[in-house]
């Protein structure tokens, strides 16, 4: 075996196989012919081993507890810059110029109304919804509303709808949030930042001056970064997929919002701030911790384990900073739920079971208790995830269809069903 090749023995037959190395991480095994040479497929569900794609934008090393965009790390991104600089980055693979990110700030804002019959179309769902249905829904619809920027192998269209996603994901999560509780939606307001203006759809009525607090903003902002994008991940893999068919942009963000509902992906923080809010003291934690180390118990420390990081997720550690940001500015200085994460942690990452299976917080642990205490239901924190992850899917997507060798994918099986058998008229069964 040379050393960028690698053997794999079928039956009797040794098939030689390339390795290709990225720029840093793992080499992988490339087994595109292993099936024309041998006749047997990978098996590998849940894709423990499996890398899907080749991809420039992120790299996540579990084992150090790295996440880099771009190849910048993402504590430097969250400290120094703003979210519509991530979103350039990720899109562009370089950060702006001065010149660029005033350019692409602008482009953005004006593009974040949506159509006015959008608010019509919202009209049609049950006013008790999940937020999250609705915005499955109607980005979605965007695709029936903006028929100019649905043509993927037009790089202008792509790049068009591209910013109107980024742009009206926001506006769509906060008319989504106004429908359910009743209000009136709030047009964006172009003198705002994005995040600012975000805030302000959310929040402001138009009976009274509501005045965004920058510390939040600042810090939701920040939590946006945080989410901005995460390698090949379940919604990303989905969104890719989805795309690989040649399917238009909108109806393929749509897909990824649809998995990243999910408990065990995007679902985790709101499912995180009900196990808090379930366990209620700090004198109950042992009970759920014994609870979620019972096999026989399908209960799990949510907002705990990474299929990839290993070790500290690096945005856990940014999260639970600006939780306390939040929470100074607010305020609050007595958060019950606050105190049992805090003690929960403790005692997890003490506890031999969670230790020997490199169980560490993950980014939702701690969103939770800022995003409630910044006036967000649990029934929108998906959807903020959904708002910041919508530049990740689209600057993946995109990769996607600009690389000239871009197939659609199509996985094959182990089948366990029953073999071939004849049709049996009905009354002889
Ligand atoms: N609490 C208790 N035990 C756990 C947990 C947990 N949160 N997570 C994993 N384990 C155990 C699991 O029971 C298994 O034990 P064993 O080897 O004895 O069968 C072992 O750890 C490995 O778990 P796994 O399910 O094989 O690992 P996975 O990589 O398939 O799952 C995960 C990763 C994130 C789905 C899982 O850790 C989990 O369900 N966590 C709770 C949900 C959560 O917080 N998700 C958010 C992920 S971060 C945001 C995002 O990317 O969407």
């Amino acid at each position: 075996m040379s050393a960028n090749t690698g053997s794999i023995k079928v039956g009797d037959k040794t098939v030689e196989l390339p390795v290709r190395s990225g720029t840093i991480g793992p080499d992988v095994l490339d087994i595109g012919k292993l099936y024309a040479q041998t006749g047997a497929f990978t098996y590998d569900p849940g894709f423990t081993s499996t890398a899907s794609c080749a991809s420039g934008i992120t790299y996540i090393d579990g084992d150090e507890g790295v996440l880099l965009h771009r190849g910048y790390p993402i504590d430097q991104l969250a400290e120094h810059g703003d979210f519509l600089e991530t979103c350039y980055l990720l899109l562009y693979g370089e950060l702006p110029t001065a010149a660029q990110k005033s350019d692409f700030d602008y482009r953005i804002t004006r593009h974040t109304m949506v159509h006015e019959q959008m608010a019509r179309f919202f009209q049609g769902f049950r006013r008790d919804a999940h937020p999250m249905a609705v915005m499955v829904g109607s980005v979605g619809a965007l695709a029936a509303f903006y028929h100019d920027s649905t043509d993927i192998t037009d790089p202008k269209q792509r790049m068009i709808a591209s910013m109107r996603m980024i742009a009206k994901v926001p506006t769509l999560a906060a008319m989504a949030y106004k429908y359910t509780i009743g209000q009136p939606f709030v047009y964006p307001k172009n003198d705002l930042d994005y995040t600012s203006n975000f805030l302000n759809m959310c929040f402001a009525v138009p009976c009274e001056d509501y005045k965004v607090n920058p510390v939040l903003s600042r810090a939701l902002d920040r939590i946006f970064i945080l989410h901005a994008d995460h390698e090949q991940n379940a919604s990303t893999s989905t969104v890719r997929l989805a795309g690989s068919s040649g399917a238009n942009p909108f109806a393929c963000i749509a897909a990824g919002i649809a998995c990243l509902w999910g408990p065990a992906h995007g679902g985790a923080n709101e499912a995180a701030l009900k196990m808090l809010a379930e366990i209620g003291t700090v004198d109950r934690i042992p009970e759920f911790i014994a609870r979620a180390k019972d096999k026989n118990d399908p209960f799990r420390l949510m907002g705990f384990g990474h299929r990839v990081y290993k070790n500290y997720d690096p945005r856990a550690k940014i999260m639970q900073k600006t939780s306390h940001e939040v929470l100074a500015e607010l305020g609050i200085k007595d958060e019950p739920l606050l105190d049992v994460a805090l003690e929960l942690e403790r005692i997890a990452l003490n506890d031999e079971y969670f230790i020997e299976k490199k169980l560490y917080p993950n980014v939702d642990f701690y969103s939770g208790i800022t995003l409630k205490a910044m006036g967000f239901p649990t029934s929108m924190f998906t959807v903020l995830f959904a708002v910041a992850r919508t530049v990740g899917w689209i600057a993946q997507w995109k990769e996607m269809i600009e690389d000239p060798g871009q197939k659609i994918g199509r996985p094959r099986q182990l089948y366990t069903g029953a073999p071939q058998r004849d049709y049996q008229p009905i009354s002889k069964r």
